[in-house]
This record gives C-alpha cells, sequence and structure tokens, in this order.
C-alpha cells in the first residue's frame, strides 16, 4: 500500500520542473494554496482526536445503516476515507471477516494514531491504518468497496479526493458517503450562513465544495438513501461504471 502515487511521503509535494514556467508557477500557487489548508485540516483534527468519544456516539447509528449499504461480502477489500480514530473499523472488519481487508486512511497523525491504538487494543489483523492525504493515496490493488463517513466535506478538495477514490474502486465497487450539509431547503436556510461558520471553526469545512454536486459529476450513479435532521445529514450511495462487456 503506498500513500502517494510517486514514492514521495504524503505532505511532499515537490514541484516538478516539466512545465512551461507560467504554468509551473500558476500551479504551484494551487500547490501551495492546497498544502496551507491541509496543514489547516491536520492541526484542527490532530485537536480534535483527543475529543471524539462524543460524536462517535451521537452518529453511531446513521453510521452502522450507512455501513449496511455498502453490502459487504466476506473477503472484500474496502477503503474507509478520513477515518479519523477508526470509529468504521469494528464493523467494517467483522463484514469483510478474517480473509478480507480493510485499509483505513486519514491525514491527521494523531488520529492515525488513535486508531492504530484500537487496531492494536483488539489484535485486528485485517485492518491497515495509512497516514496519507486523500487526493494523493495509491494503492497496488482496486478496492471492492469505500466508505467516506463525516469526511468529504472537510477535504480542502472534494473534487480530487472524489476523482481519486472513484480511481482506487473495482468496476461496480460501492461508494457510501455519509456526511453533513446546509439545509437544503425551507426557512431554516436562513440559518445556513451561521451554520457555515460555525462548521468551519469546528471542522475545517469545506464550503467552496458542494460533495453531492461532485459526487455526481464524477460518478455515473449517485443515490441520496437516507436524510436525517432536516436534510442536514444524509446518506449517498454511489456506483463505480462495470467495464463494457
Ligand atoms: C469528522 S472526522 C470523521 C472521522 C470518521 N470517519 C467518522 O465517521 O467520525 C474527519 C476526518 O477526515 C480527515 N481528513 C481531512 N482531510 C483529509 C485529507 N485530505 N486526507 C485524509 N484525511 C483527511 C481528518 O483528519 C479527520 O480525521
Amino acid at each position: 500500500m503506498r500513500s502517494t502515487g510517486n514514492g514521495r511521503e504524503p505532505d511532499d509535494f515537490g514541484d516538478s520542473n516539466d512545465s512551461p514556467p507560467g504554468e509551473a508557477s500558476e500551479r504551484s500557487d494551487t500547490d501551495r494554496d492546497y498544502r496551507a489548508q491541509l496543514e489547516r485540516s491536520r492541526r484542527k483534527w490532530d485537536r480534535w482526536s483527543d475529543w471524539y468519544t462524543m460524536s462517535e456516539r451521537d452518529f453511531e447509528p446513521m453510521r452502522e445503516n450507512a455501513i449496511d449499504r455498502l453490502g459487504l461480502q466476506p473477503g472484500d477489500r474496502v477503503l474507509d476515507i478520513g477515518c479519523g480514530p477508526g470509529v468504521n473499523l469494528e464493523r467494517l472488519r467483522a463484514d469483510v471477516g478474517p480473509t478480507g481487508k480493510v485499509y483505513a486512511v486519514d491525514y491527521s497523525p494523531e488520529m492515525v494514531t488513535k486508531a492504530r491504538e484500537r487496531v492494536d487494543r483488539h489484535s485486528w489483523e485485517n485492518v491497515e491504518v495509512v497516514r496519507a492525504d486523500a487526493t494523493r493515496f495509491d494503492a497496488d490493488e482496486r478496492f471492492d468497496a469505500a466508505i467516506a463517513s463525516l469526511s468529504l466535506s472537510v477535504m480542502p478538495d472534494v473534487h480530487r479526493t472524489v476523482e481519486n477514490i472513484d480511481r482506487l474502486l473495482a468496476p461496480g465497487a460501492a461508494f457510501v458517503v455519509f456526511d453533513i450539509r446546509p439545509f437544503p431547503d425551507g426557512p431554516a436556510r436562513i440559518l445556513n450562513p451561521l451554520l457555515w461558520r460555525f462548521l468551519r471553526w469546528y471542522a475545517n469545512w469545506n464550503p467552496d465544495d458542494d460533495v453531492l454536486e461532485t459526487l455526481r459529476a464524477v460518478f455515473a450513479e449517485c443515490d441520496v438513501l437516507e436524510t436525517y435532521t432536516a436534510g442536514t445529514t444524509y446518506t449517498a450511495l454511489c456506483r463505480k461504471m462495470e467495464m463494457a462487456p
């Protein structure tokens, strides 16, 4: 399992010299901006890693439901993107069984440490926790399924993350997203600017990318299956296109 596509460490974004000067400097500006966002995210989640128990408990039934939607089979290889302290691992590893494997990816070193402690505490042999940026994580194999719970909307670049997940999935594989969004309709929408600010402060929430729009742009099939709390929390199921016969 590799954390980047080029053998570098996940936070090493060394610029290549093979583009024209204008293009290279534009790209390095974008990279610098992305790196700054990622660093902000790392600091935030490192800090929250000690206080995650409440979020783990509150969202438990919705997470379970989202995992049901993956339809995992024994022997499957499943990716947990933005795994945090490993809240999905017990269930995912049970579903894929001893012949399957769970790859859990997170960028925050403290979250990764917490997830690894959980794995070690239970001696789970079918789980690997990897520290990597979700836009650059790479693997030698394709996955049968992937889940992103409460993580896509806090990724600094949702589009590149979703494209990367699509690339990592086998044809026909399911990608389940359980996430939070502003009020989608009704008078409560007046509260959205406040909610944005709160989520930005609390979770480094990314207001620039619409997660569902991005999912629908990348995946041929993508449906919202459940909504909760006036539509502000939802589960979506996307499927990677099967290969033409
Ligand atoms: C709200 S937590 C979600 C944790 C867990 N999946 C859950 O259901 O509670 C969001 C996680 O996404 C991770 N994250 C944010 N940006 C990331 C990135 N670019 N690559 C990998 N992980 C990232 C954070 O470090 C954090 O642990």
